[in-house]
């Protein structure tokens, strides 16, 4: 077996890993990636598109933002429709704030981009990555690539697996608590090279269920409708999710719609989970490997740059001062982040989704009862943008 040693191992290389790494780098702690698969597969996942302006200034921070900034579009509104009356959330006027629509294939590209002419590590398709004595000051974590066996030492290990990864299953079950709320219904997503429907995003809540317009460029938009959890993409041709979300759309906007050939079409599952705690021994989960959220909020990737920031702020006190005992700090603050974007997207996710019959008649009069008081209500509105735009990071005790 060889044997190589680092300070920080980092497994994956989705864009919690890349940022995380490229942060440590900048204040020469020294970062090795192992991905278990290649980078042109980490790439083809189409995923978030909204980026809180934390994550900007993170990116920035870790030197790669070059792109982002040159090409990633400033949003200061948002748009909630409820079938056809369009509610503006004015989120610059409302918190100061706004944020930068720039796709997660993107900032994922531009990180790795960097990351290779810095010349760090990154090993890719390294098979059966496995930690070990997490809880010990000398954890390793091993692993497989081209048929031999690897032992990687280190100091610290940083779970950026998401949350199909080897990370969280390291926890014991009786220290580790999860939580989860599976919804009965998926996300059905569609990329094409046609230019959005909208200047903004919309979040539409209709009588036939969610639909939401997003966009990636003034040339591409990225559309979802609600569809149920057992749906499959091969129910649905371009013509016929064109069709479905058309009538979604609030009438005011379908004459703007411009379909094209879909260059990406997938569904994606909607649950809340979240992981306690994300710290064990010298083991820290980040990002999806700790918690998930449905997509309506846009905050998935927000947390996990939320989790980096605060954990790259611990492994450089620890390095810097000498200060071990602050890694503590890690799980308390960033799951108190993590549990107000969960609330948030619950929220969003309920209010904006049809239940079906999971909601009685009550239910629905206080859906509604409740829709009418955020959307109209300027204070309701702030609430919303507050949240839209993200939260402060916390800072270290
Ligand atoms: P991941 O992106 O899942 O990366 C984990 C990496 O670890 C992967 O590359 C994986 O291959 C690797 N890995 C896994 N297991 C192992 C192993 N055993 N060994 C080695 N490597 C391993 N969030 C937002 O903030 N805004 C949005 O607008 C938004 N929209 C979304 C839309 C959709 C359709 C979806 C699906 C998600 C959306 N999200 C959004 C959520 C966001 O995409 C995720 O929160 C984000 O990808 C999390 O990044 P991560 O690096 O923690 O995990
Ligand atoms: C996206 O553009 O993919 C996107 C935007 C906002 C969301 C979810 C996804 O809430």
């Amino acid at each position: 077996m060889q044997t190589q040693k680092t300070q920080v191992a980092i497994i994956g290389a989705g864009p919690s890993g890349l940022l995380l790494g490229l942060l440590l780098d900048k204040q020469g702690i020294d970062n090795v990636i192992l991905e278990r698969v290649t980078g042109e597969y980490v790439l083809g996942r189409i995923r978030a598109g909204v980026l809180e302006q934390g994550f900007a200034k993170l990116v920035r921070e870790a030197g790669a933002s070059a792109n982002m900034d040159a090409k990633g579009e400033v949003h200061d509104g948002v748009e909630i429709a409820f079938n056809d009356t369009r509610i503006p959330i004015n989120l610059k006027e409302l918190t100061g704030e706004n944020v930068i629509v720039y796709g997660q294939v993107d900032i994922t590209r531009d990180m790795m981009e960097e990351r290779a002419k810095r010349g760090l590590e990154t090993v890719y398709e390294a098979k059966n990555v496995e930690p070990h004595d997490v809880k010990s000051d000398s954890p390793y974590l091993t692993y497989e690539k081209d048929g031999e066996t690897y032992k990687l030492e280190c100091d610290y290990i940083a779970g950026c697996d998401g949350f199909h990864g080897v990370s969280r299953k390291t926890i014991p079950d009786n220290v580790k608590k999860e939580y989860e709320k599976v919804y009965p219904f998926g996300w059905l997503g569609l990329m094409s090279d046609t230019p959005p429907i909208n200047d903004e995003l919309i979040y539409a809540k209709t009588d036939r269920g969610f639909a939401l317009a997003s966009m990636r460029s003034k040339t591409r938009s990225r559309y979802y409708i609600q569809v149920p959890a057992t749906d499959d993409v091969k129910n649905w041709s371009d013509e016929k999710f064109w069709e479905e979300f058309k009538l979604r759309m609030p009438a005011s906007a379908r004459e703007n719609l411009v379909t094209g050939k879909s260059i990406e079409k997938s569904l994606v599952p909607t649950r809340s989970f979240i992981c306690e705690p994300l710290q064990y021994g010298n083991l820290f989960l980040v990002g999806d490997a700790g918690h998930i959220v449905p997509p309506t909020g846009a905050k998935g990737l927000n947390l996990a740059a939320s989790d980096v920031a605060t954990l790259y702020k611990i492994l450089t006190r620890v390095y810097k001062q000498g200060d071990k005992k602050c890694i503590e700090q890690y799980s308390p603050i960033a799951l108190r982040r993590v549990w107000n974007g969960v609330r948030f997207s619950w929220w969003l996710t309920d209010l904006l989704h049809d239940f079906g019959d999971d909601k009685d008649e009550f239910d629905k009069k206080m859906e509604r009862s409740e829709i009418e008081y955020f959307l109209k209500s300027p204070a309701g509105q702030k609430v919303i943008a507050e949240q839209y735009v993200g939260l402060p990071y916390e800072d270290l005790k």
